[in-house]
């Protein structure tokens, strides 16, 4: 995934703008970036693209502009260069695009501008944009995007700038777009955080739409077309209540510290959700011949850990299907199956598909997505935001115990005990609050400075928090690159025990409930391979050679679980001298397949 930001208004900075907005948009792709910004006094496209992270950019003075477009890439097609950075310009250099999606027919259409004569700098999909409207420029600007938007397959959000044209235009299909409007100018972006700061209004784009900004005087118009019939569209501004210091990092050296932090306030915010709606899909999910739970990475956990909440509390077999995978499934699909997909960013490729197929047997869908207006949010019959407030660092933790604090009152909820899972997580809240202290945090640290020069790490749990150890795994690995992985802790003695020896660091995830005793013994065979043993639990116990403390929350446990372990990934990061919030190779959201 990339980041796009453009902005088109009365102000002289534009280019500055775009800098700063990109860095606030930093988190979905940090391999190089390029802005593009048309001069105010000559006219002409001014282009500058770097390796590296913008963030490490120190800044120079850009001549005055109103218009400017800039990009963050995240590399799919093409090595991270700066040639490849974006953006990518047309034969003559005067037409500019930034894009993020992959254009999947970029070879036929490459060959055949080449047999016409245009040659290419870059390795990229993205390139064949500006050559194909440039192919088309004699129809006027607008047509020609018109004409190249009708020749691309794929999924995308483009937009684009020309030199001597006080237009911005823009077109959506599958990739995360939206336009925040300003006093008399107007910001296109990937995401809402990059134009907090000037704006909370929000226009929606939608898939096969497409839109002009042009700057009239001192005022600047904006019109959206449906790309299908070029009819015009009418969009409704929204206020969206995200304040700006939510998407900043504060006093915080990262941002994933900052956003487990925040667990203090968004368990309650997950919570607060319309005892109606609740109900209602209670209702339908009680009502289904076959609930599908869907979702990736850390939103799969949280799906898992959903289907254990449902057997245990309202004794209701659900299915749990990693994204990917979901096709297999659709066998078991009919107009009376219902797929509940978890998803932090609302865009990830490999959730859409699924939703696809489901779609296509009729299937009813409810989401639980963080981004408002998000595509998945837009594409589900039923949808709850879970306002963890934006999640920008590439690894989940706000989100994840937002994500299983709705679906454990949803489970309460089909049990026919709404306000007793209510009451549970209202509770579970108030301890995390406690929990999450400096003194807890230093306590952590100490514990990773013990073990932070490891490569490998070992993981289990029982019941609903066998999840967790998976979830545990993926957040050792993504931030600090240990090798961790996560068992079912009955699972050891066939096969995983083997790995252990001397010194190994095991985490223990435990619960005070029916499978305390079993994990305990699980435990006790991995101190006798030689297993360092870190108890996750609310009591201490002899097999420890650490114990983090966790509150005892009885069936909220994974909520509370993975808290510690998320702050253990943070500081294994730190102390291996990693940059928590921008792992290699990994973006935040996985708009690609
Ligand atoms: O935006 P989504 O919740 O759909 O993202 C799904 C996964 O890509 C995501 O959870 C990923 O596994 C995280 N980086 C894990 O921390």
């Amino acid at each position: 995934m990339c980041g796009i930001f453009g902005y088109l208004g009365n102000k002289e900075n534009s280019t500055e703008m775009v800098v700063e907005g990109l860095k606030r948009l930093e988190y979905r792709g940090y391999d190089s970036w390029g802005l593009a910004s048309i001069l105010q006094e000559k006219p002409a496209i001014e282009i500058v693209k770097k390796v590296g992270k913008i963030s490490d950019f120190k800044g120079k003075k850009f001549a005055k502009s109103h218009i400017a477009i800039g990009h963050s890439r995240w590399a799919t097609h093409g090595g991270v260069t700066q040639v490849n950075a974006h953006p990518q310009t047309s034969e003559k250099g005067g037409i500019a695009v930034v894009h993020n999606g992959i254009i999947e027919n970029y070879q036929e259409l490459r060959e055949e501008l080449a047999q016409e004569g245009h040659k290419f700098k870059s390795e990229t999909d993205t390139e064949v944009i500006p050559h194909l409207i440039e192919r088309y420029i004699e129809l006027g600007f607008e047509k020609a995007f018109r004409k190249a938007l009708a020749r691309l397959k794929g999924r995308f959000a483009i937009v684009v700038v020309g030199e001597k044209q006080e237009t911005i235009m823009a077109a959506r299909r599958g990739s995360p777009m939206i336009v925040g409007k300003g006093k008399d100018e107007y910001f296109v972006a990937s995401d809402i955080p990059a134009f907090l700061p000037y704006t909370r209004d929000v226009m929606y784009i939608d898939d096969n739409e497409m839109l002009i900004i042009k700057k009239n005087g001192e005022k600047a118009e904006i019109n959206f077309f449906n790309l299908k019939d070029n009819s015009e569209i009418e969009k409704r501004i929204v206020e969206i209540d995200w304040d700006y210091t939510d998407a900043e990092k504060g006093d915080f050296d990262h941002f994933m510290l900052k956003e487990i932090m925040d667990q203090k306030e968004t368990i309650c915010r997950a919570i607060n959700q319309d005892t109606k709606e609740i109900m209602k899909v209670a209702e339908r999910i009680k009502g289904a011949y076959g609930t599908f739970l869907v979702g990736c990475g850390t939103a799969g956990k949280v799906c898992m850990a959903g289907d254990y909440f449902l057997s245990k509390i309202a004794q209701k077999h659900v299915n749990f299907v990693v994204a990917s995978e979901f096709s297999a499934y659709h066998h078991f699909l009919t107009d009376k199956t219902l797929m509940v997909v978890v998803s932090q960013s609302g865009e990830t490729a490999d959730v859409l598909e699924a939703m696809e197929v489901a779609k296509k047997k009729g299937v009813q869908i409810l989401s639980l997505v963080n981004v408002e207006g998000s595509s998945i949010q837009r594409q589900s019959d039923y949808s709850f935001l879970i306002n963890a407030g934006p999640e920008k660092a590439v690894a989940s933790t706000k989100a994840a115990t937002s994500q299983l604090s709705l679906l454990l009152m949803i489970a309460y909820a089909v049990a026919g005990k709404l306000e007793e899972g209510r009451k549970l997580l209202i509770e579970s809240a108030s301890k995390i609050n406690d929990m999450l202290n400096p003194r807890y945090l230093t306590y952590i640290k100490a514990v990773a400075e013990k073990i932070y020069e490891q490569e490998n790490m070992y993981i289990i749990g029982k019941g609903e928090n066998y999840p967790m150890a998976l979830e545990s795994a993926i957040k050792i690995q993504e931030v600090s690159y240990i090798h961790a992985e996560g068992f079912a802790a009955g699972e050891l003695k066939h096969g995983p025990i083997a790995l252990i020896e001397g010194g190994v660091p095991c985490l223990v995830l435990l619960s005070k409930d029916e499978n305390y005793q079993d994990v305990i013994n699980n435990a006790v065979e991995l101190k006798s391979r030689g297993g360092y043993i870190i108890g996750i639990s609310p009591e201490n116990n002899e097999v420890f050679d650490q114990w983090i403390k966790v509150p005892d929350v009885n069936g909220a446990s994974p909520i509370v679980n993975i808290i510690p372990v998320q702050i253990l990934a943070y500081y294994l990061a730190v102390l291996r001298g990693k940059n928590p919030d921008m792992p290699r190779n990994l973006a935040k959201s996985v708009t690609v397949k």
